[in-house]
């Protein structure tokens, strides 16, 4: 006989009041009873949730676990009884596996290796030190999300796809809609079919005229103009969402922990290894699907063809079994291995490009505003739901001396 069952009735649409940082309590406590949870969807079918590190990363390794998204119940709280879940659209390659997967991810991996964007730094730098001249002179307060956090990460994404950032007005609020999670399905929808007649019009344009940029590069390529919609929107969502979020909760978890902050104020050689205890810490990236294709044996339990199994990646990188003193932001911690980019062959695709932004932008604003402080209780910082795709905050009121 093995462990007993633990099975999870419902999950948290938000997390516990006054702890911004930490998984839902729920979470935590499901990964403390079994690294491996029955989840009851609400129409009924019987799914699992996985909070353990080392089942998260098993099942992110292994084939027998579909991405794709026809198969998956891909929200753990909507009643999926009678909805037919489309594929994924050509290019939106996230929710699809090989060789379908490969086809759109191949041509690009060689445009966001280590080397391309540590090439990337200078220009990373030079923005950075615009959106810190104007936060300056308009100061001394600032929403940093506004200011700081998302815009500096949207130029990078808007110029590496060949995207003008003039446009942002006429995608910017939609694909904020559809990753906020916090409308409707019908808003949702519109947010989506706007989002993608903009990138129609892009890509035409790009075949007229080709620029020097990852879009016009793999107009060379077979892939269709509808592929290379997808593509973009894939891009151009993550390379919007991820980051800017990062940035901005990462700040709000340095002002947090003074001792960490002024470790990293003291020594910016830490800066590298802080990041990647941020990127643990704060998993925004939080929750993915995968479907068994068939019978798998995990953690003791049979998964059996056809079950959505919900992967919590925040949980899993507060594993005490896998990270000590894990909910303990450590910037000198000294264990690897963290799954803030997931594993397998949808291991982010933009990881060095998101390190590169965020080992910029950091030590920069923590340089330029030396007595920056969160201009309202911590309390009332107004944070994302649980909900939403990506963690983070809506906005992060600062000050400092002027
Ligand atoms: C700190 C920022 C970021 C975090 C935490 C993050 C996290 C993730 C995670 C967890 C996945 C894997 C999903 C899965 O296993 O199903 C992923 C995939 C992906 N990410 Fe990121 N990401 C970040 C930044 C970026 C940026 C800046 C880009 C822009 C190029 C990007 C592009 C992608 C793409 C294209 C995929 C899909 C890869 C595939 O399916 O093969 N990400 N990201």
């Amino acid at each position: 006989m093995g462990e007993p069952l633990h099975t999870v009735t419902t999950l948290p649409t938000a997390r516990q009041a006054g702890c911004p940082f930490d998984p839902p309590a729920e979470l935590i406590d499901a990964r403390s009873h079994s690294p491996i949870s029955r989840y009851p969807f609400p129409d009924g079918h019987q799914g699992w949730l996985v909070t353990g590190y080392d089942l998260v990363r098993s099942v992110l390794a292994d084939s027998r676990f579909s991405s794709r998204k026809e198969l998956m119940r891909h929200h753990p709280l909507i009643d999926y009884g009678d909805i037919e879940v489309p594929p994924a659209p050509p290019g939106e390659f996230l929710l699809m596996d090989e060789p379908r997967h490969g086809r759109y991810r191949k041509p690009l991996v060689g445009k966001f290796t280590v080397r391309r964007m540590r090439l990337l730094t200078e220009r990373v730098e030079q923005v950075t030190a615009e959106h810190l001249d104007a936060m300056e002179q308009a100061g001394p307060s600032a929403d940093l999300v506004t200011a700081f956090a998302k815009p500096i990460p949207a130029v990078i994404i808007c110029e590496l796809l060949g995207v003008p950032y003039a446009d942002r007005g006429l995608f910017q609020k939609h694909i904020d809609t559809f990753l906020g999670g916090e409308v409707s399905d019908e808003e949702l929808y519109a947010a989506y079919t706007a989002t993608q007649s903009y990138l129609a019009e892009l890509v035409a344009a790009k075949r007229a005229n080709p620029t020097d940029d990852v879009l016009s590069d793999l107009l060379d390529s077979d892939l269709t103009d509808e592929e290379l919609q997808g593509i973009a929107l894939i891009l151009l969502s993550a390379g919007f969402d991820t980051t800017a979020n990062m940035l901005a909760l990462g700040t709000f978890a340095l002002l947090q922990n003074p001792e960490q902050l002024a470790a990293l104020r003291a020594d910016p050689a830490l800066t590298d290894n802080a990041v990647e205890e941020l990127l643990r810490y704060l998993s925004v990236a939080k929750t993915f699907f995968r479907t068994a294709l068939e019978d798998v044996e995990l953690g003791g339990r049979t998964i059996e063809a056809g079950t959505t199994v919900i992967l919590s990646l925040n949980t899993a990188n507060r594993d005490p079994e896998r990270f000590t003193d894990p909910h303990a932001l450590d910037i000198q911690r000294q264990e690897g291995g963290h799954l803030a980019f997931s594993h397998g062959i949808h291991q982010c695709l933009g990881q060095q490009l998101a390190r590169v932004e965020m080992r910029v932008a950091l030590p920069a604003l923590l340089h330029r505003f030396p007595t920056l402080r969160l201009a309202v209780p911590a309390e009332e910082v107004e944070l994302r739901p649980e909900t939403a795709d990506i963690y983070g905050v809506r906005s992060l009121p600062v000050t400092w001396e002027a």
